[in-house]
């Protein structure tokens, strides 16, 4: 023990506290016990947290939002076996239910345990063998992370942007493709970064012509946008609950066309010690192809969900409830209308900030139905307006990343929040902080312009 009884490592100074710190954080207070003995007693003193409860809140960012209660009712559900016939039809109603809400007949349509981001990653490893050319088309932030993921994978990744707020045209992407002649075209529907929603009609038949697969990261549009899978030659599509779909983040579904599952069938392998006769060579994938990730292998998720149900993880049984209850919002309300639902009230949000006298960022007629960037005024405080709405009025709206960080709001109409009360609440809050901070807006103007809309 060190001089005043202090830990040796805590008396190096307070590099030394935050490493031990750290070390305990990760630790049982029975391991550590064991392991420093000689610890400061009072390090090891804990204090059982209150409950959560959080502050009441309007969730009118670019997602998360407010998650739909039922969701929540469903979420709370007592869990049941891995391999309970009630899960396993759960999981079989939820293939279903997602193949309506992706508009496809893939049977490869299942979840990828994990926020959006997990889908991403899933799709990706799975599909490019490393010195694959995968070429990414990139409008704003969330192309970046497709060009991020698919070096990782060790793809030869060729990028063809546009400026922020723009979408590509067929030609374009056409071009794109000509030259780089890529295995796959990985490309975002709607960006939430920008709020632009890039056009698909033609796409898939376009990289289908040039010998390409094509992947589409519909995160943030799904369901308040159109998405036609089948229709557009999509080969695989993957999303998350935050969004359109009204649930939390967490689970991310995903689709795969025949053609997608035929690349990943061949890079299949089966872990050893699952089947009852050793593995014969038909289970290990040819040496090169074994797909990088075992977590995110679709080829060994898609055994879980199947037919077979070769074990792979533990299916994250209340992500599933959750994920199933969105996709029967969805359905119960019809596809089209939930569509039309987020037009609609995106429509009534774009007139409300626009009433308010604030330009909006972009080529607005490719933006997508559920979120709006809003440009913030010269000499006015973006975060200090957030801060307020939050404190005072508990409504969130997000800024944005990289050249649009601080730049612009983003202000979202989706999910359970596309509705006429969140969004006049919204607009009428905005104008009162506005004029707080001296911004010259009409009184009234963002609430009745947006009640035009509703007439
Ligand atoms: C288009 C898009 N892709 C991917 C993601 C990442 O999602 P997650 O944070 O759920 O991993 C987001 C999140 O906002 C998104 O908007």
């Amino acid at each position: 023990m060190a001089a005043g009884g202090r830990h040796p490592e805590v008396s190096k100074g307070w590099c030394g506290a935050l490493v031990l710190e750290r070390r305990l954080h990760n630790m049982t207070s029975v391991e550590q016990s064991i392991q420093n003995p000689a610890v400061d007693p009072s390090l090891l003193r804990t204090s059982v947290a209150a409950p959560i409860a959080p502050p009441p809140r309007l969730l009118m960012g670019p997602g998360p939002i407010t998650v739909d209660p039922r969701v929540l009712r469903a979420m709370s559900a007592q869990l049941v076996g891995q391999y309970d016939p009630a899960m396993t039809a759960y999981m079989n109603e939820t293939q279903a239910l997602y193949r309506a809400v992706f508009r496809t007949t893939n049977a490869a349509t299942l979840l990828v345990d994990g926020t959006s981001r997990a889908g991403i990653e899933a799709a990706l490893v799975s599909l490019i063998v490393p010195g694959d050319r995968v070429l990414v088309p990139v409008f704003g932030r969330f192309g970046h992370l497709l060009r991020e993921i698919a070096e990782r994978c060790g793809a030869d990744v060729h990028v063809r942007e546009v400026p922020w707020g723009q979408v590509f045209t067929l030609e374009a992407l056409e071009d794109a493709v000509r030259e780089v002649q890529p295995k796959l075209v990985a490309l975002v529907q709607g960006d939430t970064s920008t709020t632009m929603n890039q056009p698909l009609e033609g796409v898939g038949r376009m990289c289908h012509r040039h010998g390409a697969l094509l992947y589409v990261d519909c995160t943030a549009s799904l369901a308040g946008n159109p998405f036609e899978m089948d229709a557009w030659e999509v080969d695989v599509a993957t999303a998350g609950l935050q969004k359109c779909l009204g649930g939390p983040s967490g689970s991310a579904p995903i689709s795969l066309s025949p053609r997608a599952v035929a690349v990943i069938e061949a890079r299949r392998s089966v872990e050893a010690g699952l089947r009852a006769d050793p593995a014969s060579a038909e289970d290990t994938a040819p040496a090169g192809l074994r797909i990088r990730s075992n977590y995110f292998d679709l080829a060994m998720i898609l055994d879980y969900w199947g037919e077979e149900r070769l074990n792979h993880h533990t299916e994250a049984t209340t992500m599933l409830y959750g994920a199933r209850e969105c996709a029967r919002l969805v359905l119960e309300e019809g596809l089209d209308a939930t569509v039309a639902r987020h037009r609609r009230h995106g429509e009534a949000m774009l007139a409300g900030v626009r009433g308010l006298g604030l330009a909006v960022f972009g080529d607005v007629e490719h933006k997508m139905h559920n979120v709006v960037a809003v440009e913030i005024p010269s000499g006015i405080d973006g975060d200090a307006v957030r801060a307020e709405l939050l404190h005072d009025y508990g409504i969130e709206i997000g800024t944005s990343f990289g050249p649009l960080a601080g730049r612009v709001w983003r202000i979202g109409t989706m999910g359970y929040n596309a509705r006429k009360d969140a969004v006049l609440v919204t607009l009428a809050a905005l104008e009162q902080v506005l004029r707080r901070h001296g911004a010259p807006v009409e009184a009234g103007a963002g609430t009745a312009a947006a009640q035009e809309v509703y007439a």
